[in-house]
């Protein structure tokens, strides 16, 4: 795998986390000679606004090709309300690059921030896996007599053998190398009987391979339910493209807010994409309030994902200490802006 990454700041409070995530990677890439070399793509709503390109020509294959990975802040902008640029470009990479895995760690760093009751680090501790390339996200669909009262929508949730498989494959391969005991596939097979049984069949046969790891199931509502009730009971989660959406935003909250989630969208051993799970947040652009631990964990990630665990290792204790020292941004209780917390971030790298 090359040593080019690709960073793209986005829209919104992107570029302000994304700056301070740099700064760490700047940071490490000399202290521990990585040789990284991080080359910044401008494509965001006001390139798109401006020229009506999402993407240039051409830059899909670029990325493929000469890019081991790809550093992305956030999209969406009140100005591009169907969000078209975030579509061709986020979802457009998770498609083309055949990103399958979404990669969505739920980790409580202090006890402090975690919104459930008498809920410890050792209780909210599990990663979804969420499938990254089908279900309602295919775009499969249409209308039939739009706009008339008669007027029908479809729109198709795709699951293919080989889809579905490899990503339950990825997480009973991921629960034995990181010794976890459990895989729980989530998905709604008391209704969606089609795509539930293609889902409960492949999940029995690839559990079968993996017989030293329980592996059970749960419909989805149910499993809100019990990730906010009992989050202990969950080691390995493996789901649908939307399910998984849905509940890694709920993931995030629990191990404290949206300022502090990473997600990693990954096709393994292919050039693969880095982004903090919370969105563009308008609202708070430019304002130094929007918390870089979620691009700062972002880039911990990647780092591992590139095969530097133990400087991922050093930005994830980085972290956890200003978490701990109250050293963050508001969301997290602190009194930092955004600049201050990277800043904090940056001392405790040493
Ligand atoms: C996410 C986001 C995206 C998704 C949006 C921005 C299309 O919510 O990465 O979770 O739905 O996948
Ligand atoms: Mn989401």
């Amino acid at each position: 795998m090359g040593k080019k990454i690709a960073v793209i700041p986005g829209d919104g409070i992107g570029p302000e986390v994304i700056r301070e995530g740099m700064r760490v990677l700047e940071r490490i890439n000399k202290s521990a000679s990585l040789g990284l070399e991080f080359v910044q793509f401008d494509w965001n709503a006001d390139s798109y606004l401006e020229t009506g390109i999402s993407m240039p020509a051409g830059a899909m294959d670029e990325i493929r090709n000469d890019f081991a990975a790809v550093y992305l802040g956030a999209f969406g902008d009140p100005r591009v309300p169907d969000m078209k640029h975030a579509a061709d470009i986020l979802l457009g990479m998770r498609f083309q690059l055949d990103l399958y895995v979404n990669y969505r760690p739920v980790r409580l760093f202090n006890e402090r921030i975690c919104p459930l009751k008498g809920k410890t680090s050792d209780d909210v501790d599990f990663v979804i896996f969420r499938e990254n390339t089908e279900g309602a996200y295919v775009g499969m669909g249409g209308h039939f007599k739009k706009g008339t009262p008669d007027e029908i929508a479809v729109q198709e949730d795709v699951s293919s053998r080989k889809g579905v498989e490899r990503i339950i494959r990825y997480a009973f391969e991921f629960a034995r190398k990181q010794g976890r005991r459990s895989v729980c596939m989530s998905d709604k097979n008391n209704v969606m009987r089609y795509s539930g049984d293609l889902w409960l069949r492949t999940f029995e046969e690839v559990a079968a391979e993996y017989s030293e790891i329980d592996h059970f199931h749960m419909f989805v509502d149910a499993l809100t339910m019990q990730m906010v009730r009992a989050p202990e009971m969950f080691e390995v989660i493996v789901t649908n493209n939307m399910f998984g959406d849905i509940i890694t935003d709920l993931g995030a909250a629990l191990q404290g807010g949206l300022g502090i989630a990473a997600s990693g969208n990954i096709n393994p051993g292919k050039v693969s994409l880095f982004e903090p799970i919370h969105g563009s947040a308008p609202k708070y652009t430019g304002k130094n309030i929007a918390n870089p631990a979620g691009a700062v964990m972002t880039a911990a990630m990647m780092l591992e994902y590139l095969g530097h665990t133990s400087e991922a290792q050093t930005i994830e204790d980085a972290v956890q200490k200003t978490v701990a020292a109250g050293q963050t941004t508001a969301d997290l209780g602190g009194t930092l802006g955004t600049r201050e917390a990277g800043d904090a971030i940056l001392k405790h790298l040493g």
